[in-house]
């Protein structure tokens, strides 16, 4: 089965806030992303955001240039239906991350809740890092989150990478700085604890 089918069987089978990874709000993303005092017009790509409520918090807080990448066209149409008519102002992009091209120096904030864990291949993450440091601005914002060191071993019966905050900077290397971190113990929709790692960075700064 090709990734793309697996993600969308995931969703076929599962309600958005019924998989793992759901939460009501992405708290910790958004506080990153506030906390970065972007114009309301900034480019945000949020990278495999899923069905994720992410872009829905966004376009409350008035960003007009959110753009959600997925490999999974069902995850998509379920935010898009969740959004209704709020989904035009949204750019949709069913793709591959590792597979993308984006033009050079158009993203201020790159978001990643869960999705750089997947890359287990060198290559596929050479690509992902190559990609990000390309199409953020000098100066521009990226956050990473993947599962922590004791964090699950395996999601939506996919291997992960697990990384803590070090780990994450540096498969980014030189070109990006540190600039914070944080843990979330998330809590599964069925109560399972499940720690994550967030590594925020900036290119350049
Ligand atoms: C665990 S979910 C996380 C969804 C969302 N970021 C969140 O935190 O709610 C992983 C998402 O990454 C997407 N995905 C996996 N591999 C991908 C890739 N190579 N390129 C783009 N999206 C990918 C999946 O379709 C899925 O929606």
């Amino acid at each position: 089965m090709s990734a793309q089918s697996h993600w969308d069987d995931v969703y076929g089978r599962k309600a958005p806030d019924a998989v793992s990874w759901f939460r009501p709000h992405l708290d910790r993303s958004l506080a990153f992303i506030e906390g970065a005092g972007l114009a309301r017009d900034a480019a945000i790509v949020d990278v495999g955001g899923g069905a994720s409520t992410l872009v829905d918090d966004l376009l409350d807080r008035g960003y007009t240039n959110v753009t959600v990448l997925d490999l999974s066209a069902s995850a998509i149409a379920a935010a898009q239906q969740r959004l209704g008519a709020r989904a035009a102002a949204v750019r949709w992009v069913v793709g591959d991350i590792t597979q993308a091209t984006m033009a050079p120096a158009s993203v201020a904030f790159w978001h990643d809740r869960a999705v750089f864990h997947f890359l287990r291949d060198d290559d596929a993450r050479r690509r992902y890092v190559d990609l990000a440091r390309r199409a953020l601005e000098p100066g521009g914002h990226i956050v990473v989150a993947t599962f922590g060191p004791q964090g699950p071993e395996r999601c939506s019966g996919l291997e992960v990478m697990r990384y803590d905050a070090e780990g994450i900077h540096d498969e980014f290397g030189a070109a990006f700085t540190k600039i914070a971190s944080d843990e979330e113990r998330h809590a599964t929709p069925w109560g399972a604890e499940q720690r994550f790692v967030y590594c925020y960075c900036r290119v350049g700064a």
